[in-house]
């Protein structure tokens, strides 16, 4: 790929850009916001206050062709199995299809699959909701706990902290993830076993740490009050193994399956997403869903040019591979948005987070970014002053809502101040001769403006993508996720990885089964490296008190 026509001519042109500055090619271009910016349902993207030109974008644009990624995004909405490694289909597009096009996965059409489960979740969403399904006393369940960890924690878990506003009044979500007893223990300490349904949420069914707090939780409502036979009423199963569901002894008839070609990290579109449906019903998940479907239409229908995914996409590999950019950062001003940087840290780095190619070579480019962010205003007084002042170059997406759900006095105008005030600080800067005539006008003599001067210049010239949300609604959220995946996927076929594996996180997990053997045997151990045989020892020397 490196020599390609395309890539070569972008290293050029990254030579010719590396001294201008954005204030330059603002003035320069009275219409750039027009020119830089577009909007896709309710969400608008201005993408001015980046260090590119048209010829830039045309650069991109003629990578993104080369690299065949209109016929790569047909292949994954066709149901080809794009996923060679696993040899499975990438298919959660067609979980929140809209229309009845049939989706063939070897010759089975999906479609009616997703539609039945979707109907089963309904049902059943419904009676918890309406107080018909109750707990082994005849209360109606106050508390949804959702036991599951990575695409079954964080995408659920984000979706469901984002629509809080429409949340039911009277059922609690919570989840639990980590192996660490002290997730499951707090969150025990809130509950009523005779009001508490647990949701077992794991496309495989023998994740470790989701089965250990399974375990967990069922011994805890056993031990409170509940009988084998209540289990039923209390624990429901999500996922694609239903043999394991069984032998877990949760009711198959209480199980709500999702499928193969739906990757962890891609699967709150699925059944995965049951905790959403039950907290804010399912028309509103099914709203989600059309909000995600109506990105697709686009992602799938745009020129690349008006594609509001390849142009994140492609802006993304301008900076990483042609800047020296190592992190993006994703900056939501809208609390409800609090753990969407940690949803997106799975949906990209998991994905891109790759070194070998579709070839089975090693690549010679960086791929996917560290994606890192907070909830505006937060990071403001924390680690902002490295965005401004500090000698990385950070890109990063600042998305602001338009209505707040909570109208209180003026707080979401500063909000929205405090946003818009962060990229234009990061993209102007603030020269010397500001800061000098600052300073003279608030009476500073020379000899203080010659001491603190450098300390108040701020070099600007930083990139930033504003999406300017016109209310974090269902439908709204599902388009910003759908928009996150489908930046992923441009990037990650450009890269030329494949980005539906992970076989990143097997070796510690291999290495946990061998190490938690070793801890349960107790005898001091030799079989590792030094410090390995040290911390495991140190360990089995310390751990009782
Ligand atoms: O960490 C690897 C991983 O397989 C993720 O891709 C996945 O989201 C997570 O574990 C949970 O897996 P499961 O849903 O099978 O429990």
């Amino acid at each position: 790929m490196k020599e390609s026509q395309s890539w070569r001519r972008l290293e050029e042109h990254s030579r010719e850009m590396a001294g201008r500055h954005m204030r330059d090619l603002f003035a320069a271009d009275p219409h750039r916001f027009e020119r830089f910016s577009l909007k896709v349902g309710d969400i608008f993207l201005d993408y001015s206050k980046n260090r590119i030109t048209q010829e830039t974008l045309d650069l991109l644009f003629a990578l993104l062709r080369e690299s065949e990624v209109e016929q790569w995004r047909e292949r994954m909405f066709r149901g080809e199995k794009i996923n060679f490694t696993e040899r499975r289909a990438v298919l959660h597009t067609a979980l929140r299809q809209q229309t009845d096009e049939p989706v063939y996965v070897d010759g089975h059409d999906v479609i009616p699959d997703i539609r039945a489960v979707l109907d089963r979740m309904e049902d059943f969403c419904n009676r918890v909701r309406s107080g018909e399904w109750t707990g082994y006393t005849g209360m109606r369940i106050t508390d949804v706990v959702n036991l599951g960890i990575g695409g079954s924690d964080l995408g659920p878990k984000t979706v469901t902290e984002a629509l809080k506003p429409y949340a039911h009044e009277s059922i609690r979500t919570h989840f639990v993830s980590n192996i660490d007893a002290t997730h499951i223990a707090e969150t025990l300490k809130l509950l009523d076993p005779a009001t508490t349904l647990f949701i077992v949420a794991s496309k495989s069914f023998t994740t470790e740490e989701t089965m250990t707090n399974a375990n967990t939780a069922r011994r805890w409502f056993l031990e409170h009050g509940g009988a084998e036979a209540d289990i039923s009423r209390h624990f429901v199963a999500v996922s694609t193994n239903t043999e394991a569901v069984r032998a877990f002894g949760i009711d198959t008839g209480n199980m709500f399956e999702f499928w193969d070609w739906v990757g962890g990290r891609y699967s709150v579109w699925s059944a995965i997403g049951l905790p959403v449906a039950l907290s804010v019903g399912m028309d509103r998940f099914r709203a989600f869903l059309r909000g995600g479907w109506e990105m697709d239409r686009h992602f799938r229908t745009a020129s690349p040019e008006h594609n509001m995914p390849m142009i994140l996409a492609m802006i993304g590999i301008w900076y990483n591979n042609f800047c020296g950019a190592e992190t993006h950062a994703v900056m939501p001003y809208d609390q409800y948005l609090r753990y969407l940087p940690m949803h997106l840290q799975q949906v990209d780095m998991e994905s891109n987070g790759k070194r070998i190619t579709r070839d089975g070579t090693q690549v010679e480019w960086h791929t996917g970014p560290v994606i890192w962010g907070e909830a505006g205003a937060n990071g403001q007084h924390s680690f902002y002053q490295l965005l401004h002042q500090g000698t990385h170059l950070i890109s990063a997406d600042f998305i602001l809502p338009m209505q707040s759900h909570n109208p209180i006095g003026n707080h979401h105008d500063r909000l929205v101040a405090n946003c818009i005030a962060q990229t234009e600080a990061l993209v102007l800067g603030r020269t010397a001769d500001e800061v000098r005539k600052d300073m003279l006008a608030s009476g500073c003599g020379e000899d203080e403006i010659a001491a603190l001067l450098p300390h108040k210049v701020f070099p600007g010239n930083f990139p930033t993508n504003s999406l300017l949300i016109d209310k974090l609604t269902p439908e709204s959220l599902g388009a910003l996720i759908a928009l996150y995946e489908h930046k992923v996927f441009v990037q990650g076929i450009v890269w030329r990885v494949n980005s539906f594996d992970q076989w990143g996180v097997e070796l510690g997990k291999h290495l946990t089964g061998r190490i938690e053997a070793e801890i349960a045997r107790g005898e001091p151990v030799t079989s590792h490296g030094q410090s390995t045989n040290g911390l495991i020892n140190y360990y089995l020397g310390h751990r009782r008190s």
